[in-house]
């Protein structure tokens, strides 16, 4: 039989075999048929060795040329294979993905737990701006011109008249200056100071403001207010103590600490006081109304009732952090 006739046929059973593989397999029969050490390709080899010289030139490329057919349809045929391997097997004994889930942020947690033991004895929740003018952020709440707190260097200005709030305690002028007595509001939010940063002092952190105005209140029922919140929040067999301060916008004044057993130490936690009767009359208050007013950081207490050692934590966004709480 010539070489030309064998290297046609060859051709003709390749391609009629090929088209009907099914499988990996099929495929693999097939490639050894063809290309293995003892296939029909290498036999063609053999033959062409036998040539005459003359002749080989012209049927090598033919060989060749048939040989790398073969080769290239077998590969595309096994990538192809595989593609569908991957795409179209489910591996249902694989594990899953596991989804993180998120938490809530502990200062995010202990602000609704606050505004609930709030809420819970008939207080509003109020919000009021972070950027204010002097007047509402200092001068209105009895914060003389040439008071150290009006420093640039605790206070950040916009301009020289505005002013982002030092202190929540502006909303209580907002508060009064919008509405009537009688009031029962505590107001939450962020305050802003221009502080070096360390472990306990942070640019920004976040206050509640309380403020209680009628033509009745006490400075015992301010202590019976603040005594249940601090139950409600540190629990019953807490020990607290009022310590007698000074505040501009309340007279008297006080700050309360609470005890920490593990540092054995006071922790000063809130300022609190009767509002000042300067402070009712610049928003324009009748003389007889009387009102306490509080205010506490919230960072100060997250920290101390989740152990917290660092106010920095809470700005950093680490996930280490955040997924204890
Ligand atoms: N504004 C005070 C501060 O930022 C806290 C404060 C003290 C608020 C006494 C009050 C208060 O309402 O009566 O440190």
């Amino acid at each position: 039989m010539s070489i030309d006739k064998t290297i046609k046929d060859i051709q003709t059973s390749f391609n009629k075999e090929f088209s009907t593989i099914a499988s990996a397999s099929a495929l693999e029969e097939i490639r050894v048929k063809f290309l293995g050490r003892k296939g029909l390709v290498n036999d063609l080899f053999e033959m062409f060795n036998q040539l005459p010289n003359a002749e080989k030139p012209k049927y090598g490329k033919s060989i060749n040329i048939l040989k790398t057919d073969i080769t290239q349809a077998i590969e595309d045929k096994q990538a192809s294979f595989q593609e569908n391997t991957v795409t179209s097997s489910i591996d249902l004994s694989l594990p899953g993905i596991q989804l993180k889930r998120g938490s809530i942020h502990p200062l995010e947690a202990i602000t609704s737990e606050i505004k609930s033991i709030f809420q819970s004895i008939g207080f509003s929740i109020a919000y009021g701006p972070e950027i204010d003018d002097e007047y509402h952020n200092f001068e209105a709440l009895n914060v003389p011109k040439h008071h150290p707190a009006r420093d640039m260097q605790d206070t950040y200005y916009i301009d020289p008249e505005t002013v982002l709030r030092t202190h929540t305690s502006n909303v209580q002028i907002h508060l009064m200056e919008e509405q009537e007595p009688p009031l029962r509001h505590i107001c939450v939010g962020r305050v802003f100071r221009n502080e070096a940063v360390s472990y306990k002092s942070y640019c920004l952190f976040n206050q509640v403001e309380g403020l209680v105005v009628n033509e009745t209140t006490s400075f015992a029922q301010m202590k019976g207010t603040i005594e249940y919140f601090i139950t409600e929040l540190f629990g019953a067999d807490t020990k607290m103590r009022f310590r007698p301060s000074y505040f501009p916008f309340t007279e008297p004044s006080a700050e309360v600490d609470i005890w920490n057993d593990k540092l054995q130490q006071w922790m000063e936690i809130m300022g609190c006081g009767m509002v000042n009767p300067k402070v009712f009359n610049n928003v324009g208050y009748p003389s007889n109304i009387k009102g306490y007013a509080f205010g506490m950081g919230i960072e100060r207490i997250a920290m101390i009732k989740y152990g917290i050692n660092d106010i920095r934590l809470f700005y950093q966004n680490d996930q280490r952090f955040l997924e204890q709480f």
